[in-house]
């Protein structure tokens, strides 16, 4: 898997039309753990991803009138030793279709000059250190996800990196098929005793056997109430419902294509089968997750998708006897999101939440805030939809004790909930449905549509011997 050279001609060449300078950035480094040298797994910034397919730590891309530079950090001698030996800059440089690869001790020089003559524009790299080189050699201070950038780079950047190409598009169902599989070895191993620990750690194995790293912190837990609960110290029970929220990202066996991801939950019964009200919910879930796909399509804004799936839970609720008022009223007050607090998805590329470090400016109209409605207002993303963007769908179903127990929303919407009957819920956690969409001219396209999510389906995955579902490790 590896995108073609026109990608990254046309890439480069739309950002250059759009910057009227050269542009540098920064991959960023491997960052200190807790010893000098003895670092974090290193990531590179996803803009220094999508602009060179380079994912080596402290490299660095000059791009002048759509033509790239990359620059590489030299080991210094006897790093051979223990690191074994570098190859050339040639050999490193391959597949990212570069005009030319120079040692980084050449970049400061190479940019003095360019400042003298007109500047650079530059975003800002998720590693502080490397900030803090950027702003020596350029004289601008940036703070990742802060202060992101030069807005005209920044704009180009988001206009581009929204809408996939066929070929990201297709990294992207890799990335959401190799996923699946870590998934399917989850549930066939989830039976009652299991720790949440060991089942993380053997999600996160089946990712890197197929070359992968998880893209975000996994979320594996029976407290799925809990939304992004990354504690593992749990342990399941017959009944628990057990949520995974993982998905892995290419890494550097996919060359150019590394960084792609994919954001996928599910949500498993304990003991193999939904029992009482968990059948309930769990279709209302689903429900809500079918009604925001069938809405999804080109020029339709995602506060409608999101507002599709609302207005299911929301029925749901009312037929519970939780809400007391009709359910499109529940919706346009925020009273659904007592039970389902988030947005229906987001968008998802490099990033799991793609763009996010630009704040809103990728995922809203110019302008436009968030809604003032509760729940809605964690509503990631409100464009019009357009071919190639790849989201998120994830409705949800939770009781969560702070907000059964908030004192303020239970005053907002004391004459639209029985509260009795929406605090019979307490201990029940959390089911969300989450797959990969991506937005086609005549509809969609759902990448993750290898893992199973029916009641019947989900079932079925649990039922899978453990023996035969490892053979998804070979
Ligand atoms: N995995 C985080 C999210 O679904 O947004
Ligand atoms: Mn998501
Ligand atoms: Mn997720």
């Amino acid at each position: 898997m590896a995108l073609p050279e026109s990608e990254f001609q046309r890439r480069r060449g739309a950002l250059s039309a759009a910057v009227d300078r050269p542009i540098v950035l920064l991959a960023g480094g491997v960052r200190d753990r807790n010893l000098p040298g003895y670092g974090h797994p290193h990531r590179s910034s996803s803009d220094m991803l999508y602009v060179s397919g380079c994912g080596e730590p402290g490299a660095a891309a000059l791009l002048i009138d759509g033509a790239l530079e990359l620059y590489l950090p030299v080991a210094p001698p006897g790093d051979a030793l223990w690191h074994g030996p570098q190859t050339t800059l040639e050999a490193r440089a391959q597949g990212c279709f570069v005009s030319e690869v120079r040692p980084i001790a050449e970049l400061e020089g190479r940019l003095s000059g360019l400042l003298s003559s007109g500047g650079v524009a530059t975003v800002a790299s998720p590693d502080p250190a490397a900030n803090e080189r950027l702003a020596w050699w350029t004289h601008r201070a940036l703070r990742f996800g802060v202060d992101p950038g030069d807005d005209d780079l920044v704009d180009a950047l988001c206009a581009l990196r929204r809408r996939k190409s066929a070929s990201e598009i297709e990294a992207m169902r890799t990335a959401a098929a190799l996923s699946a599989d870590a998934h399917l070895l989850v549930a066939a191993a989830a039976k009652p005793g299991v720790s949440e620990r060991s089942l993380a750690a053997m999600f996160e194995a089946s990712l890197a056997n197929a070359g992968a790293t998880p893209g975000y912190g996994t979320i594996l837990t029976r407290r799925g109430e809990i939304l992004h609960c990354h504690d593992h110290s749990g342990r399941l029970a017959l009944g628990d419902l057990l949520l995974v929220d993982g998905g892995g990202e290419l890494g550097p066996a996919f060359g150019n294509a590394q960084g792609y991801g994919a954001d996928l939950t599910r949500t498993w019964p304990i003991g193999g089968r939904f029992v009482g009200r968990q059948r309930a919910a769990y279709s209302a879930v689903l429900a809500a997750w079918q009604a925001a796909v069938d809405s999804a399509r080109p020029g339709v804004r995602y506060r409608v998708v999101h507002d599709a799936s609302a207005s299911v839970i929301a029925e749901f609720l009312r037929a519970e006897g939780i809400l007391t008022i009709a359910a499109e009223e529940a919706v346009g007050i925020g009273a659904h999101g007592l039970f389902f607090p988030h947005g229906v998805g987001h968008l998802l590329g490099l990033d799991v939440h793609d763009l996010e470090a630009f704040g809103d400016r990728g995922a809203y109209p110019p302008g436009e805030g968030r809604a003032d409605i509760f729940g809605t207002r964690f509503l990631r993303l409100n464009l019009p939809l357009e071919p190639g963007f790849v989201v998120t769908i994830e409705p949800g179903f939770y009781a969560v004790p702070s907000i059964l127990h908030d004192p303020t929303l239970r005053e907002r919407f004391k004459g639209c909930v029985d509260w009795a009957k929406a605090e019979a819920w307490l201990g029940f956690g959390g089911i969300r449905i989450e797959d990969d969409v991506a937005i086609a001219e005549s509809g969609i396209d759902v990448l993750s549509e290898g893992l199973p999510r029916s009641l019947a389906g989900v079932e079925a995955a649990m039922a899978t011997r453990l023996d035969l579902a490892a053979a998804l490790l070979r």
